[in-house]
């Protein structure tokens, strides 16, 4: 086994990183979360949409309100070299293989070697993500796939490839066993893993019924929710949840890597709508509202 994890950096404060800041933090262990920091409106919604995430997260065992001074939040470009003093850092930036891949040639110049590194991402290979880096940062690396709200799902994938570090691969995975409370399924290095593999191709078949036979969002949920033993959500308010604008990335990085005569091509469809709701701001519960809830009060802030 290698070195305790004592501080954990998460890169990207969004719908995921922040909550999985919020529940280390939760668990008493110091935060650095990084995002792209514009100016000091940024500064404080990133430090925002952490705290609010962990004062909502269950106390026991955790520490409660008292777990926001754990977190230090900081702009991905100024503080980058404080990675250094971090035993895990977890990557959580936009679903797009490009920009990942550019965040770890820069993490690879400042980060600790024999630390572990992991992507938080819900499709994309991990032989894809390494590609182009070193062998120290390729053995140090692995995939930790959250489950959204990291709050409440008990459950994480971990993907490790063939040249991860075994002994870090086990640092992580009794860090989040005993510290995170979740179990653990150890998924192979595919396209969407085990989860997103059977529930991307589940959710676009759904939103292709609904728009092919004109449904409400109403009525698509109340028929593909609970009476198909699916949370109350129902499809549309799960993408609500996930973040529209996460829905092109998936389908994209899954299209790009399956094979054809798989199934989920024959289905993979673009919906116009949901691009204009992505222009307009309607990203769902993180934005100005998505199928549901249209967020009033961000958009007479805004005006
Ligand atoms: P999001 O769009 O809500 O947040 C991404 C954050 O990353 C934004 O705050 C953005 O400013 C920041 N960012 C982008 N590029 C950056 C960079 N170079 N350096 C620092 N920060 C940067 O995205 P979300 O939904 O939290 O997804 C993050 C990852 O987690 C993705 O890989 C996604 O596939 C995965 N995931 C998402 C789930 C969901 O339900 N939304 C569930 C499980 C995994």
């Amino acid at each position: 086994m290698s070195e305790p994890i004592k501080k954990v950096c998460v890169i990207g404060a969004g719908t995921m990183g922040a909550g999985i800041a919020a529940q280390v933090a939760n668990a008493g262990v110091p935060v650095l979360l990084l995002d792209i920091v514009r100016d000091e409106q940024d500064r404080s919604s990133v430090a925002r949409g952490a705290v609010e995430k962990m004062l909502k997260t269950e106390p026991a065992p955790f520490m409660g309100k008292g777990a926001a001074r754990l977190v230090e939040t900081g702009n991905i470009d100024d503080d980058l070299a404080k990675v250094a003093e971090c035993d895990w850092i977890v990557e959580a930036i936009v679903e797009r293989l490009d920009l990942k891949q550019a965040l770890y040639a820069k993490l690879e110049a400042v980060r600790r070697p024999g630390t572990a590194i992991s992507s938080n991402t819900s499709t994309i290979p991990l032989a894809d993500l390494t590609g182009g880096r070193s062998e120290a940062f390729t053995r140090d690396f692995l995939i930790t796939h959250f489950f959204n709200p990291p709050r409440y799902m008990r459950l994480i994938e971990i993907v490790a490839g063939p040249q991860s570090d075994p002994a870090l691969v086990a640092s992580v995975e009794d860090f989040v066993d005993r510290k995170l409370g979740k179990s653990i399924v150890a998924a192979k290095d595919s396209p969407g893993f085990i989860a997103n593999r059977l529930g991307i191709f589940w959710i676009q078949a759904a939103m292709n019924a609904a728009f092919d036979q004109g449904l409400t969002v109403e009525e698509a949920d109340a028929i593909g929710g609970r009476p198909m033993g699916v949370p109350k959500t129902g499809v549309f308010g799960l993408v609500d949840l996930i973040g529209i604008d996460l829905m092109p990335h998936l389908m994209q990085s899954m299209t790009r890597t399956l094979t054809t005569g798989d199934a989920y091509l024959e289905i993979a469809r673009d919906h116009p709508l949901v691009g204009k709701m992505i222009e307009g701001g309607y990203t769902g519960r993180k934005g100005k509202g998505g199928f549901y809830r249209v967020n009033r009060e961000l958009d007479k802030r805004r005006e």
